[in-house]
């Protein structure tokens, strides 16, 4: 496919970068433009609706082979549909996709039959390609837990029975900008980018806009950075167009730290030249020669297509030197990142392109003022670069006219965690959290409660139930203490302790700090050390113990402000986020820790026991040798029990129960202190019996199922 579209079509053209040709895009999209040939027009033609796949020869079979997809075991499903198609000496398209957002059903793989809509399918496992192709070959479809829907096509016979795609509850709210060819076109195809109007506001910008024109574009558009801080991009476009110097750089942020977030590895996997072409816009608006991709290595992936995507556009002289014949040059290297939190910031990052350690610097100067190497640079994240061609392909109005008064456009959201679809969502700026968690995510599984959504990875905070209506934009979320961040997006659902999510963020900051300044290195280990306290079990804790606990719970709150009014960068300055927001909305829960050392979600190891229902316990034995601490007791064929304190609250017993005997007792203190278990035949912990409080049978408390 590579290079098909460049084929000569007539004696009178040819694109090459030793030739360029500043109407190739229009050339290679709507025919010949240098001279009046209907039979050069006709095949150009022809050729870009063979590769928008609007009119069949062959069969086609599409794999979603994305990171997601791979690690759900679609390499193994590309080597079954290959050995399919060769076993029956078949002909048939097979085409490595990226992913198209629905990673919980993953391995998708879509069919198209010559005339007909294309159909996807969700949960191919190699043992089932069989089955379906021979099934969808024949004009049948496989059981209807496995189509997820077909795509609407003009011109094409539908399948009857099938929904369509965009009526799936994942896909129907959502407004696609940046995620628009994923996981549909072959990313490392740039015929197939161009074929669906690629490169065309590049060409277009070359030829008709001045860098002001370009910038003011952005701007009007609305276009606030997407990689956390929401800055206004042509403003900052501005500031370096403004910048006098003989060498500007671009960076474009493929960092991506945050917990949780996967977005942009998904622009990247599955549609590389949307945001190269976004990048030489960016480029060409504030007189940049050379960018940057700084990339973390663990994307392995993603690297190797954009290295891929980056030789095909140079090939086609759409990057390195005298782009389109415009007399603009862009050369973009690639900067692998080993992956440290802190090189997402951008002064760390700066200093990570220069070889040397990732540590901020302070501001100012900005990067816009000097940057890179010292000279004027603009670092934008890889979904803020990947709607530019869309901005300047349709207009800065219509991305305007999406959106709320001061969040425009689109986000795209990893949704992760207690959700029952999970995966990338993009959803217009205004759109509810509600929306995203329980019509695009379908909900909470296994009929649990909703308890919160953690946004903004690390920077973030927590929206609980009662203002899941809020809407997804900048300013909205400030005001319960969130913040978009990135678009990392956890669900939380009623066995989730807030505390510990609090702790996860804190351990995750403090490990990443760099250690430059004092208030984040010191203040966030401090921080961290509160928190470990109140969720750490009893032991033997003496008094003055219990007051630095209690102490370091009531400084809890000055610590977060010192750290954040008084930290170098932006990691240290919202570092406290997460324990600020987990404190607002969830307050009862640090004092059930502090006060009743009750972690009431059973989450935290230390503050929870397990207890065996003697109905149900069959005396098989399983959890007996699962436990690290022999705190179970009783003989082969025998009712099992815990002793109470040698359990540790693993859990090891309750996952290898397979009868449903080990549960977690949520122990309610009561006035009399609990009497050791002197030996095994006194360690009963409890009777229990299913759905109901029964006392203990020695008095020593209450157990709650
Ligand atoms: C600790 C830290 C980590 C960050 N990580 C990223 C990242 O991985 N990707 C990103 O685009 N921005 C990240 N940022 C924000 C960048 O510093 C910068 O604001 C952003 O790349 C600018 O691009 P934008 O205007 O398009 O959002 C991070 C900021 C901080 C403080």
């Amino acid at each position: 496919m590579y290079e098909e579209i460049r084929e000569q079509i007539c004696s009178h053209c040819w694109h090459g970068v030793e030739r360029p040709c500043p109407d190739l895009v229009t050339c290679l999209t709507k025919g010949p433009v240098c001279h009046e040939d209907k039979a050069a027009a006709k095949a150009r033609r022809d050729i870009t609706t063979r590769l928008r796949r609007d009119k069949l020869t062959k069969r086609i079979i599409y794999v979603g082979a994305g990171t997601c997809g791979l690690g759900a075991g679609a390499g193994k499903t590309l080597t079954a549909v290959r050995t399919y198609l060769a076993r029956r000496d078949m002909e048939a398209d097979v085409v490595e996709v990226g992913c198209i957002g629905l990673c919980s059903a993953e391995p998708l793989v879509d069919v198209q039959l010559p005339g007909m809509t294309r159909v996807s399918f969700q949960g191919v496992t190699a043992d089932k390609v069989d089955d379906l192709l021979d099934k969808v070959f024949r004009g049948d479809l496989p059981e209807p837990g496995m189509i997820l829907g077909q795509f609407r096509s003009d011109g094409l016979t539908s399948w009857d029975n099938v929904n369509y795609l965009d009526q799936h509850p994942f896909f129907a709210p959502q407004t696609r900008w940046v995620l628009v060819n994923c996981g549909i076109i072959d990313p490392s195809s740039i015929d197939e980018y161009i074929a669906r109007g690629g490169y065309g506001a590049l060409a277009t910008t070359l030829r008709t806009k001045t860098r002001q024109d370009v910038c003011d574009a952005v701007e009007k558009s609305g276009l606030r950075g997407r990689g956390g801080g929401g800055f206004p991009t042509g403003r900052k476009w501005k500031f370096a167009l403004a910048a006098e110097s003989e060498q500007k750089y671009l960076i474009c942020n493929a960092d991506e730290g945050d917990p949780g977030a996967f977005m942009d590895r998904a622009v990247i996997e599955g549609d590389p030249h949307r945001m190269l072409e976004g990048m030489a816009i960016a480029a060409y608006a504030i007189g940049a020669s050379k960018a940057y991709v700084y990339i973390r290595a663990e994307y392995p992936l993603a690297i190797a297509r954009l290295k891929h995507a980056i030789a095909q556009a140079e090939a086609y002289g759409l990057l390195g030197d005298n782009i389109l014949d415009s007399g603009f040059d862009l050369h973009i290297i690639i900067k692998k990142g080993a992956g440290a939190f802190v090189c997402g910031e951008e002064t760390a990052l700066i200093n990570s392109v220069e070889g040397k350690r990732g540590m901020p610097r302070p501001r100012p100067p900005f990067p816009a003022v000097r940057g890179l190497f010292d000279k004027p640079t603009v670092i934008n994240n890889v979904e803020t670069m990947a709607n530019i061609p869309g901005i300047l392909a349709r207009g800065a109005e219509a991305f305007a006219a999406v959106g709320t008064e001061g969040s425009k456009g689109t986000k795209v959201f990893a949704l992760s965690g207690k959700v029952s679809r999970t995966g990338l969502v993009e959803v217009a700026m205004g759109t509810t959290i509600r929306t995203v968690v329980f019509e695009c995510g379908g909900g909470i599984p296994k009929g649990k409660k909703y308890k919160a959504v953690q946004i903004g990875g690390p920077s973030g905070g927590c929206i609980p139930t009662q203002h899941l209506d809020i809407n997804v934009d900048y300013e909205s979320l400030k005001t319960v203490g969130a913040m978009m961040g990135s678009g990392g997006l956890v669900v939380m659902d009623e066995d989730t302790c807030m505390v510990d999510v609090a702790k996860f963020f804190m351990e995750f900051i403090q490990r990443e700090s760099c250690g430059k300044c004092i208030p984040c290195r010191e203040g966030t280990l401090r921080m961290l050390e509160v928190l470990q306290r109140i969720t750490r079990g009893r032991r033997a804790e003496q008094g003055v113990e219990a007051l630095e606990r209690f102490q370091g719970v009531m400084y809890l709150n000055r610590l977060a402000q010192v750290i954040r009014d008084t930290s170098l960068c932006g990691l240290g300055q919202t570092a406290p986020n997460p324990v600020l927001s987990t404190l607002r909305w969830f307050r009862d829960e640090y004092e059930a820790h502090i006060f009743e050392r009750r972690c009431p979600a059973g989450a935290c190891s230390e503050l929870r026991t397990f207890v065996i229902d003697a109905e149900a316990c069959t005396g098989c034995g399983n959890c007996k040798p699962k436990c690290p601490t022999d705190a179970i007791v009783g003989a082969p064929q025998r009712i099992h029990y815990i002793l109470e304190e040698k359990c540790i609250g693993c859990s090891g017993c309750f996952d290898a129960c397979n009868h449903g005997a080990v549960h977690l007792a949520e122990l309610v203190p009561v006035a009399a202190a609990a009497p050791a278990a002197r030996d095994e035949s006194d360690a009963v912990v409890g009777v229990f019996s299913k759905g109901a409080f029964r006392d203990w049978h020695d008095g020593r408390g209450l157990i709650r199922e």
